[in-house]
């Protein structure tokens, strides 16, 4: 067979030292004087770079090929020093650079963590998050229901092996370095690095609401600081709405995308000696409410040769050129030169509004494209969190969640299913043609596709065409969940909405304002209550769209899965766990059956590395050296050598 050729950029190097950091004794002092542990650690996730379907696009051509930057996970754990030894009283809050949560990695890091004698007893699922950074152009391959392992042939036991070893690492390196510290909590408006992809549908939204916002995308980029006994910080965690899609469908080289760049372009300006990934100071640049926020800002244009429409916006209510949303792509704020100078703007100034909350003396104006820099005012200054360290978290099977709506009417979700306008990248369905296979996993599992959907399924959905009826889709085993993960985690006045899904802008709105409303008014905090969401976090329970949204069946509508009535729902049951976020909080909420284990008979059709040799060369010749030259920080350093197939092991970076 073929020896792969290498090619290595200096910036991409990594390396797996260990934090060694005693753990301090707790002092007395305790959360709700403002005092916390706090526990920083970052691991290497990246699997198979080579011959593996990245994860996003959903895109059968998209087989990686190489390496951008590499995938990291960051954990951030945070405890109240009087209370060291509860679960009840700490949080660990995972930033991954992968396109969402997933229940079986998820399950498998717990799992895990279960069989540590320390750490089995400290982090549990209620306390767990596990948090996409929704990069685009991360290795496939790891989640654990079918539909999205259509496009990558089914399971990749080494793509999902990397992320667990590597967050478990993160989790190893986090609670190892548990320290006193405080936090504080401040934000900034963040212009020019996001815009929205579906207008048509948001202006669905009634105009009183929309009103109450100066734009229709969240621009607030919020920063949870923290810092040691001394008050030097020694991570960050931020929250901001931006998809992670500025490196697009062609690019094969996998990445973290915009938010992994962002957490890379602060940790290494934290520690500019330090290799990448042996970093003590961890930036955690977490996703929010991303369903309907897109990186590229320049807006959406035909790419359509000799059409009239060539290089015009594409057509406003649907996103299409002549009628179809194949030649419709977003153009990033590096358009002109390439999505990698987007991703590093988009990345960048992510970065640079971070700092400027975690820094007074932080620079006003933020480079957002090679032309525009933007002048951000409204910094508010960081005030310190301090109150008790909660978490719960239960299941919720979504097939027929039935509740009061607050006008009194009853409520139900319904089995998944995606309409017409969502999986539109999905082409292996147009593709099936029994007589020109084009997906042999597809070929396999398409007969599983259930008869057309039940009038009340129909009903339910409402006014979603239905063109995958996944939730009634259960072998060889489940399409899309049934069950998903509804979790919070609160630390002091601070409380994160950890979502199983991508919540639109608005969507995102309604849930924070209306779980803020009942943590103040059930008692638990006082006005300066700070609600974040994260996700997709846990559960990939794809999209959630206001109902207003949901009725115009823009993509965001059409892949809200559970129905019109989803945020509702949501909204309903993190309300009513509310109450187990308080200070004198005893026992646990009573929760759903956890979805079914399915990693285990998966199907996996990604043949294995069978031969690897070196042709007429030895593993480790190099065919093109390094120019004899002298170089500066900044350049690029290419050589080029005989390397054995990354596929072949996961071990090369981090043992
Ligand atoms: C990583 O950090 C550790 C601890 O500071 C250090 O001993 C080790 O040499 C570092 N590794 C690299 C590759 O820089
Ligand atoms: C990968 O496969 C091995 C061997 O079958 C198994 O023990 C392990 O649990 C799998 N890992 C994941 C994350 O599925
Ligand atoms: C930003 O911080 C200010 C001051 O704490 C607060 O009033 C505002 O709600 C914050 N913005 C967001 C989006 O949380
Ligand atoms: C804080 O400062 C004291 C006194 O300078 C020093 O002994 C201690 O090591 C510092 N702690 C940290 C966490 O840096
Ligand atoms: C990738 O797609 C973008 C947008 O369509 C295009 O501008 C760019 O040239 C493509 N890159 C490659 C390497 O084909
Ligand atoms: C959902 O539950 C309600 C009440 O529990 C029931 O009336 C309805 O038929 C159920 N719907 C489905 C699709 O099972
Ligand atoms: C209650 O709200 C739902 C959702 O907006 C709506 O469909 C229903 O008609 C309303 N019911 C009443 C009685 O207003
Ligand atoms: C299926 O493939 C055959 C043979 O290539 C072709 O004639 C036919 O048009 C295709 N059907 C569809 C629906 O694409
Ligand atoms: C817990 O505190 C809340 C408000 O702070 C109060 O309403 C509730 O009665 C308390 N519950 C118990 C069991 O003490
Ligand atoms: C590299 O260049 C230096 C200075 O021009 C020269 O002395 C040295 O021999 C060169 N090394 C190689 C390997 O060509």
């Amino acid at each position: 067979m073929h020896a792969f050729v290498l090619y290595l950029f200096a910036f991409v190097t990594s390396a797996c030292g260990g934090l060694l950091a005693q753990r301090q004794d707790a002092r007395v002092q305790g959360a709700n004087e403002g005092h916390y542990l706090v526990g920083v650690g970052i691991g290497d996730i990246t699997g198979p770079v080579v011959e593996t379907n990245m994860m996003g696009y959903a895109s059968l051509a998209q087989t990686d090929t190489g390496l951008h930057m590499r995938q990291r996970s960051r954990a951030f754990i945070i405890a109240d020093p009087s209370d060291p030894t509860s679960p009840t009283s700490r949080i660990l809050l995972i930033s991954s650079d992968i396109c969402m949560g997933d229940t079986g990695v998820r399950r498998s890091i717990l799992d895990a963590l279960s069989t540590d004698p320390v750490l089995g007893d400290l982090y549990t699922p209620s306390n767990t998050a596990l948090v996409g950074t929704h990069s685009h152009s991360g290795v496939g391959g790891y989640l654990e229901d079918l539909l999205p392992q259509t496009t990558s042939l089914g399971y990749v036991n080494q793509t999902a092996q990397a992320i667990v070893d590597g967050t478990l690492n993160a989790i190893h390196k986090a609670h190892a370095s548990l320290a006193p510290g405080s936090i504080r909590v401040g934000n900034t408006t963040l212009l020019g690095a996001n815009r929205n992809r579906s207008p048509s549908a948001y202006v669905a939204n009634p105009p009183e609401e929309r009103a109450k916002y100066q734009y229709d995308q969240d621009k607030e980029l919020s920063v949870l600081r923290l810092d040691d006994a001394n008050g030097t910080a020694r991570g960050l965690i931020s929250f901001f709405a931006v998809h992670g899609t500025s490196l697009y469908e062609n690019n094969t080289l996998v990445s973290g995308d915009n938010k992994g760049m962002a957490a890379y372009l602060y940790e290494s300006y934290s520690e500019p000696n330090t290799v990448p990934g042996n970093n003590s100071f961890v930036a955690g640049f977490v996703q929010s409410n991303v369903g309907d926020t897109s990186p590229n800002t320049l807006g959406a244009f035909c790419e359509s040769p000799g059409q009239s429409y060539d290089g015009q916006l594409c057509e406003y209510e649907h996103a299409t050129c002549g009628g179809y949303v194949e030649d419709c792509h977003g153009r990033g704020p590096g358009f002109r030169i390439s999505d990698f100078v987007s991703n590093f703007l988009i990345g960048n100034a992510q970065f640079e509004a971070a700092r400027q909350v975690m820094e007074s003396s932080a620079p006003k104006v933020i480079l957002t494209s090679p032309d525009t820099a933007i002048e951000t005012s409204k910094t508010t200054s960081l005030t310190g969190v301090k109150g008790s360290v909660r978490n719960v978290h239960v299941y919720v099977d979504m097939m027929n969640y039935t509740f009061t709506l607050p006008n009194g009417t009853i409520a139900s979700t319904c089995p998944a299913a995606l309409g017409f306008d969502g999986p539109g990248a999905f082409d292996f369905v147009q593709g099936d043609n029994s007589s020109t296979p084009q997906n042999p996993f597809w070929e396999i599992v398409k007969d599983a596709v259930t008869p057309p959907p039940s009038q009340e399924q129909i009903d339910c959905q409402y006014p979603k065409p239905i063109l995958l009826n996944t939730g009634y889709a259960d072998e060889p085993y489940q399409w899309s969940p049934h069950t998903v993960d509804v979790q919070m985690l609160r630390v002091g006045n601070f409380v994160v909405l950890v979502m199983p899904g991508e919540l639109t802008t608005m969507a995102g709105r309604r849930m924070r304002d209306a779980l803020r409303a009942r943590l103040i008014s059930s008692g638990i905090l006082d006005s300066s209550a700070y609600v974040v969401i994260a996700g997709p976090a846990n559960t990939y329970g794809h999209y959630v769209a206001t109902r207003e949204e949901y009725s115009i069946q823009r993509y965001e509508g059409a892949s809200t899965i559970f129905g019109p009535a989803a945020l509702e729902a949501y909204i309903d049951r993190y309300s009513a766990l509310v109450p187990y976020l308080a200070d004198n909080v005893t026992g646990s909420p009573t929760s759903d059956a956890p979805p079914p284990e399915q990693t285990s008979v998966a199907i996996s059709l990604q043949t294995p590395v069978i031969v690897d040799n070196a042709g007429f060369n030895q593993f480790g010749d190099v065919l093109v050296d390094v120019e004899n030259t002298t170089y500066s920080a900044g350049d690029t350093v290419t050589v080029q050598f005989v390397g054995a197939n990354p596929r072949a092991s996961m071990l090369v970076f981090c043992p």
